[in-house]
């Protein structure tokens, strides 16, 4: 792909921007030397104004959500994409949130602009568990784990039963629990099925993949490994 059709699809403007950016000799390779349109050069020698070219396509982010934001591109509040550089709300092809945490869930959220690595992430066949840990606002009644996992839980107005899903009891109002499907609302369901309410909820682990030490509003790209604990058992 030609230089100026890459560098304007990760956002940096349109291709007359980007052509006016080489023009005006901003973009260089590793040595400061000024690239021209038609080169041919590694993305990772690429500057622009001294700074990384912005990673190619192929870009998987995890991001630590906040409270507060919603996962969607338009939403008269903070959503999820506000929390990352502009360009990155721009470029082509688009990123995107793989699924939607609530506005008031916290934690462990993905971003790709790979469409296939994307379904092979929600495609209920793939079976990627993702772990919660959700505080209630009632004790535990002591049958939800035996529910849970029974494969036989119907959730209001739903026709299919959920597959089984994994509970941990925390403590009398605290529990863990893994799940492989990505329903509506599912885990604020599940325990509203068994007259409990969800009072906060938080995504801790999708797969092996944990949030770290990433801090609340925080992002980061996930190198190749760490794409791959997405498809390991959560440990
Ligand atoms: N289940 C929910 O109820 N909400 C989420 O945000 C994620 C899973």
């Amino acid at each position: 792909m030609k230089l100026v059709k890459l560098i304007a699809n990760l956002g940096y403007g349109s291709r007359k921007d980007v052509a006016q950016l080489f023009r005006a000799g901003r973009i260089t390779d590793l040595q400061g030397e000024v690239l021209y349109a038609d080169d041919v050069v590694p993305h990772a020698h690429i500057r622009v104004d001294d700074e990384p070219l912005d990673p190619p396509p192929g870009l998987v982010l995890m991001m630590h959500k906040p409270l507060g934001v919603t996962c969607s591109r338009k939403d008269p509040g903070r959503v999820v994409y506000d929390l990352l550089p502009p360009r990155y709300g721009v470029r082509t092809p688009a990123l995107s949130s793989v699924g939607r945490l609530d506005r008031d869930t916290t934690g462990l959220l993905l971003f790709t602009d790979d469409g296939a690595l994307l379904h092979r992430i929600i495609a209920p066949k793939a079976q990627v568990t993702k772990v919660y840990e959700a505080t209630l606002a009632q004790d535990l009644r002591g049958d939800e784990a035996a529910l849970f996992g029974s494969g036989t839980l119907l959730l209001e107005s739903e026709k299919e039963p959920l597959a089984p899903a994994q509970l941990e009891v925390l403590g009398p109002r605290q529990a863990r629990l893994s799940v492989t499907e990505g329903r509506y609302h599912q885990v604020r369901r599940m325990f509203a099925a068994t007259g409990n309410h969800v009072e906060a909820l938080r995504r801790i682990a999708v797969g092996a993949l944990t949030l770290g030490d990433l801090p609340p509003g925080a992002w980061r790209a996930l190198e190749a490994d760490e794409v791959a604990l997405i498809f390991r058992a959560a440990e």
